[in-house]
């Protein structure tokens, strides 16, 4: 029996199926509900261990359809909502804003607005939770400290600028309405399910087929990477001893330079492919650099730590090996994801989109 509904939106994205998978697994007095649009970058492969269990209901649907919204509040009386539904990618966002700009800002307040109305002032017992990312804060100096809870939005790119905007919403939620709302600010996710047009998983990928490594710049770019399952674990002890009205950063201090990340990507493919050490270092690309990219990325996260004592488990070492296993072990995700034959696997589960 279910005593408690949690919409989770973005579900059949990389993070998101992390988390719906975790909340599925353990709580299974819980019903989850998974809303997402199925855009490019959703994939209910993602979710196949998952997709019979009692507890979990897939809808597909778009977060700035309102209307919609307002009849799943109301069918499944919707207690607590975790938000990753966005268009998520920084060079997609360099070439179509205004996706981002809907998808990212006027979903996520069609989303607050739902849930204010269907919620109507009875706020005990309800969540509003947004996932965000460190890029609001801006970019760092080398060596220039880190992004803490404190630090001012200092949005660059058209995607950065909508999260930013969306958390802005989400607090205006908080502060006009008294909604009870968290938002959490993370680095740089890595691990199993990301869409490889995102850099390790497209890495990987071009590795395995001994295709070109398009790196930025000169590759001296630096982001602090965390391990999915790891953020994944840090949303389920905010969403349910997390201060309402606040905000966490969530990174594992883990800064690498890009050009020094590639060479342990690359590495760790050769050995496990049984190539010689050093094969496909002459895949290596030197490219144009992104327009306006960020060069530094660090995420401060002892606030996390000392009020609700996460720490990430895994060491980067550890998280690399398994990642890139997982994605050698897993080709035929891969090729899925790459030929677009993941699409056609909703319409084998759920008909015609
Ligand atoms: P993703 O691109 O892998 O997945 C996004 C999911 O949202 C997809 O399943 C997509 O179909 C769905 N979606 C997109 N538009 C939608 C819409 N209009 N309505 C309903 N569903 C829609 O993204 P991700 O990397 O899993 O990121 C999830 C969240 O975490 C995002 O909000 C992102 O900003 C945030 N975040 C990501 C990272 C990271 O490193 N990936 C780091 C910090 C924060
Ligand atoms: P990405 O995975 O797109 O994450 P974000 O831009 O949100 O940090 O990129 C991570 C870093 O890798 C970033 O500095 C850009 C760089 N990069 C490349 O050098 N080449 C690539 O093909 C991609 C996708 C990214």
């Amino acid at each position: 029996m279910a005593t408690k509904s949690i919409l989770i939106t973005g579900g059949a994205g990389f993070i998101g199926s992390h988390v719906v998978r975790l909340f599925v697994k353990k709580y299974p007095e819980y019903r989850i509900i998974n809303l997402d649009k199925l855009t490019y970058a959703g994939n209910l492969e993602n979710l196949r261990d998952i997709e019979q269990a009692a507890n979990y209901v897939f809808v597909r649907g778009d977060i700035c359809d309102y209307e919609m919204l307002k009849k799943l509040f109301a069918e499944y009386a919707i207690e607590g909502v975790i938000h990753l539904a966005a268009e998520s990618h920084v060079d997609r966002s360099i070439k179509d804003p205004f996706t981002f700009a809907r998808t990212n800002v006027l979903g996520t307040l069609s989303l607050l607005q739902a849930a204010k109305e269907a919620w109507d002032g009875q706020w005990d017992g309800r969540l509003f939770y947004h996932i965000s990312t460190d890029e609001v804060y801006g970019a760092l100096e080398l060596g220039g400290g880190f992004f803490t809870e404190e630090t001012r939005y200092a949005p660059h790119s058209p995607y950065s600028a909508s999260k930013a905007s969306s958390d802005h919403f989400v607090r205006a939620f908080h502060d006009t309405y008294g909604m009870p709302t968290l938002v959490t600010n993370c680095s740089n996710n890595y691990g199993p399910y990301q869409f490889p047009e995102k850099l390790i998983p497209l890495f990987i990928n071009n590795i395995r087929h001994r295709k070109p490594l398009p790196v930025y710049g000169k590759g001296e770019n630096i982001r602090d990477w965390l391990y999915v399952e790891d953020h994944a674990r840090a949303i389920d002890l905010i969403f349910h001893r997390g201060k309402v009205g606040e905000t966490y950063n969530i990174g594992g201090f883990n800064e690498w330079r890009n050009i020094d990340l590639i060479r342990v990507i690359i590495r760790t493919v050769d050995r496990l492919l049984g190539n010689p050490e050093g094969y496909s270092l002459d895949l290596i690309t030197f490219v144009t650099d992104r327009a306006g990219h960020d060069l530094r990325y660090a995420i401060d996260s002892s606030k996390l730590k000392n009020e609700l004592g996460w720490e990430p488990s895994l060491q980067f070492e550890e998280g690399i090996e398994h990642t890139v296993r997982w994605y050698l072990d897993n080709q035929l995700w891969l090729d899925n994801v790459t030929s677009g034959a993941y699409e056609e696997y909703y319409q084998k589960m759920y008909g015609n989109k």
